[in-house]
């Protein structure tokens, strides 16, 4: 039994099973710095409510100081009864100060200690991430950059759809990753308020001043209702749905670099790449399907901690430990993915000509029908039209663009000598050109904007 499961209550000693059952510093110890800023900014404000003397204070936060070095350099022993990272700091910090260390927790309890600790060290973690964003998107942005004259074939329903630029396939993955940003962004405020001072559910009986309290550990406000503060968990939810989300894309982006490089499209890196320990040919995108594996964990987790929530009577219940390594897992997994990510584009070889080979004029077949349309045709009749020429180049076997301006007129009169024209792919590309669109200067513009956003974060 530790500081706090052994206490006067108690007669007998804890089976060592629950105690092992029950601990959580075995990982809640990654939370160590946040526990010891709480602390220090709690003992400050103990002592402006004249709770302990400016001096014992002092004691206190020198002391807090001591602990924090320890863990800083490693020496920290975990002693059997630290059951978490609260126990283990509080132990520690009487070891070293004497009786006065008790007098530390007056009025405070685990469950807004605990709280708080997570708060801190989530708001810290998401803001880590956004930093790693930042990253990403520049180093994919300026890669897009560098190959804007590639072109390559849009799919929809992986049917050759329409030819794009290569950039405008990777920016599109990068779009989606912007809005992640701003959702990560969105988050951080409302994890960001203060539960330290709600006590173990009905709040501080020694008026401690939260506001204080907040600024001193960075907060922008203080929660609203001690109850529920204590067994909030939203903003760990929402971690996890971001996160969820997030890897989501980023399954997206490596699913369409692995049919790419089946295609040979691109060339994945060594780095990122492994052998069979069988077939010595073989050059398997492991990291590209490792990025796409991950999401599915990641939503498990989401609705795992959802689900663990669901139906808690208010206020904190040992339920609650259970957010932890999810989240852990979640932030190491989102790091680690943004850092293979960005690697893996930063180091990613485009192969232009087999990008280009897989276009097929087949594929301007809607270019075709939009000459018509500029020739004042209704658009209904002429994707009409220039269905009737898929067909007639399909049943003689050969190319649409080799049929001949005979052939075409015969389909219909209104083709003329310039349609020849129409049977070009960086025409075509051009011609999207309103915003958002594969033209040129458009995918220009959203590189551009995408670093410019990226500073921001
Ligand atoms: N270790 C606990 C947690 O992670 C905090 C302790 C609160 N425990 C308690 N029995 N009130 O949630």
């Amino acid at each position: 039994g530790g500081l706090f499961g052994a206490g006067g209550r108690f007669k007998g000693g804890t089976d060592p099973i629950m105690e092992k059952f029950n601990e959580s510093i075995s990982f809640d110890k990654r939370m160590w710095d946040q526990d010891i800023r709480g602390s220090i900014a709690y003992a400050k404000a103990i002592a402006k409510v004249g709770i302990i003397t400016d001096e014992e204070s002092q004691t206190l936060v020198d002391g807090l100081g001591k602990v924090r070095e320890e863990w800083a350099n490693g020496t920290f022993e975990i002693k059997t009864g630290d059951e978490d990272i609260h126990t283990a700091n509080e132990r520690r910090l009487t070891e070293l100060v004497g009786p006065v260390g008790g007098k530390l927790h007056t009025g405070r309890s685990r469950n807004d200690q605990v709280a708080t600790d997570t708060r801190l060290w989530t708001v810290e973690a998401e803001r880590d991430i956004l930093k790693d964003i930042a990253t990403f998107l520049t180093v994919g942005a300026e890669f897009a950059a560098e190959h804007i004259d590639t072109l390559t074939s849009g799919y929809t329903h992986l049917q050759p759809a329409q030819p794009i630029r290569f950039s405008h396939w990777l920016m599109s993955h990068l779009a989606a990753v912007v809005r992640d940003a701003e959702r990560l962004k969105d988050i951080i405020p409302r994890a960001n308020m203060c539960p330290l001072g709600s006590g173990a559910l009905a709040g501080n009986a020694f008026g401690v001043d939260r506001e204080f309290l907040a600024k001193e550990l960075g907060f922008d406000g203080v929660t609203m209702n001690s109850l529920d503060a204590t067994c909030d968990r939203d903003f760990v939810v929402e971690f996890l749905m971001w996160s969820a989300l997030f890897l989501t894309h980023i399954s997206q982006m490596a699913e369409d670099l692995i049919i790419i490089n089946l295609l040979r499209g691109v060339t994945i890196d060594d780095a990122y790449a492994t052998g069979s320990s069988l077939m010595p040919q073989k050059k398997n995108p492991d990291a590209l399907e490792l990025l796409r594996g991950k999401a599915g964990i990641a939503l498990g987790r989401a609705v795992g901690l959802t689900a663990t929530l669901k139906g808690l009577p208010r206020a904190y219940n040992k339920d609650l430990q259970e957010d932890k390594i999810p989240l852990f897992e979640a932030v190491d997994t989102v790091k680690d993915c943004l850092a293979i990510a960005t690697g893996v584009i930063a180091t990613l070889k485009p192969n232009p000509e087999n990008l280009k080979k897989s276009l097929c004029p087949e594929m301007l077949a809607t270019d075709l029908a939009d000459y018509l349309v500029r020739k004042g045709v209704p658009f209904r009749e002429t994707h009409h039209i220039s269905g009737a020429c898929v067909r007639l180049a399909e049943e003689q076997n050969i190319s649409i663009d080799t049929l001949t301006l005979a052939q075409l007129q015969e389909i219909d009169s209104r083709f003329e000598e310039d349609v020849m024209a129409v049977w070009d792919y960086e025409a075509s590309v051009e011609r999207k050109s309103s915003i958002g669109g594969t033209a040129k200067a458009c995918v220009q513009k959203q590189i551009d904007d995408c670093i410019a956003f990226a500073k921001t974060l």
